[in-house]
């Protein structure tokens, strides 16, 4: 039973989101509106991870998400002092807070600091995106997914997949299975800045022709010879390609000595949620190493190539939507080759999961 107010408004219970980076603002989008509709008292808090403009107040002003409550300010690092940093200045906030739940999401340095933070002092932890693995262990991702999910008490897990992960570690009693709260913002926002896709969407290619871009793990731009091969294979694509540049693809190209501008590229500036989606569907082909890019595509219903080994997405792979192109020269391939023609089933759900996931943190 949900303990109600004395007012009988909504239900008597505070909830801490703590969120730093890119992916975790448009995944808050849609929680924090749930929250609202379920009358829970909400509270944001950002851990600074990301801090530029472009990649964090834009993200809150697009997707109206109020300001956090709390701005750590930590900013950027190696990841250890990254992560230390933050789960010092967590457990102070978490103390003073001491909220019923605190809900991490994704899997970045945030997302392992916000949960061990939580944890020391005996608050229990929600996890949202619970139970993706890559079996990647050079990714920092795979590492703070796993030690999150088992810290955590409540695995709101996106995918059947996910579930089945968390069982075999043992995980199910804790598990829910809720959907993916990006398909819910993905599918409105869409709705918003190119009405009528729906339709549009089945007919074929979109109307700008051109490859949209994005390369920003360290496994593919700390390296000064493979950032050069993925570079050079997306410059010699038959189409005009628009490079979303993320800053550490600018900073490890300028200290490589690697000029993003070449042959078809053309590098614009990190862009916001609603200029990416719409620069999916404008799109051609999408060529990324990012995992929501990878799902967006599969949701707008454009062809994917995911410079990587692998994928935690495994269902975008059905039919040929997602292509793996780990190696830069099977990039070209990949990204002509003909578009697929099968139907895309609908694995990440009905575009309800926020309202899902906060009812199973009321329930919990
Ligand atoms: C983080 C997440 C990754 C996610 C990505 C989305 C981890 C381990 N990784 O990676 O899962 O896909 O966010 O973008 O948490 N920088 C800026 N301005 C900013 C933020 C970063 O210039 O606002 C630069 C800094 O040079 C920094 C580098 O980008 O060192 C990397 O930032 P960081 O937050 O460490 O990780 P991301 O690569 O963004």
């Amino acid at each position: 039973m949900v303990p109600v107010t004395a007012s009988g408004l909504g239900p008597n219970i505070r909830v801490v989101s703590v969120v730093g980076a890119r992916p975790q603002f448009v995944k808050l989008a849609p929680v924090a509106e749930a929250f609202a509709r379920a009358g829970v008292d909400h509270r944001i808090i950002h851990s600074g991870q990301h801090y530029d403009p472009a990649m964090s107040g834009a993200f809150f002003a697009d997707l109206a998400i109020a300001a956090p409550d709390v701005n750590l300010g930590v900013g950027s690092g190696p990841h250890g002092r990254q992560t230390g940093v933050m789960l010092a200045a967590l457990e102070d906030v978490l103390e003073r807070e001491r909220p019923d739940w605190v809900l991490v999401y994704g899997d970045t340095n945030t997302t392992l600091a916000a949960a061990l933070a939580a944890v020391k002092i005996h608050l229990p932890v929600a996890h949202l995106e619970a139970g993706l693995r890559s079996f990647n262990r050079r990714m920092p991702e795979e590492h703070n997914r796993v030690l999150t999910d088992h810290a955590s008490d409540l695995l709101l897990a996106p995918t059947e997949a996910a579930m089945g992960h968390l069982r075999r570690e043992g995980l199910a009693q804790a598990s829910r299975l809720v959907g993916d709260v990006m398909t819910d913002v993905c599918h409105r926002v869409a709705d918003a800045v190119r009405p009528g896709w729906r339709d549009q969407s089945a007919e074929g290619e979109g109307p700008g022709r051109f490859v949209l871009a994005t390369i920003h793990r360290p496994d593919n731009t700390d390296a000064p010879d493979r950032l050069d091969g993925i570079v050079q294979a997306l410059a010699e694509l038959p189409r005009p390609v628009r490079l979303a540049a993320h800053p550490r693809l600018r900073a490890k190209a300028a200290e490589f000595g690697i000029e993003l501008r070449r042959g078809a590229i053309e590098p614009v500036e990190p862009l916001n949620y609603p200029a990416m989606v719409a620069a999916v569907l404008d799109s051609a082909a999408v060529v990324t190493d990012s995992g929501g890019l990878q799902k967006e595509a599969y949701l707008l219903g454009r062809p994917c190539t995911t410079v990587r080994p692998e994928t935690e997405w495994v269902e975008t792979l059905a039919g040929g939507w997602n292509l793996l192109a780990d190696r830069p020269g099977d990039i070209a391939a990949a990204v002509t080759r003909p578009r697929p023609v099968g139907p895309r089933s609908q694995p990440y759900g009905d575009g309800h999961a926020a309202d899902k996931a906060v009812a199973a943190i009321l329930a919990g």
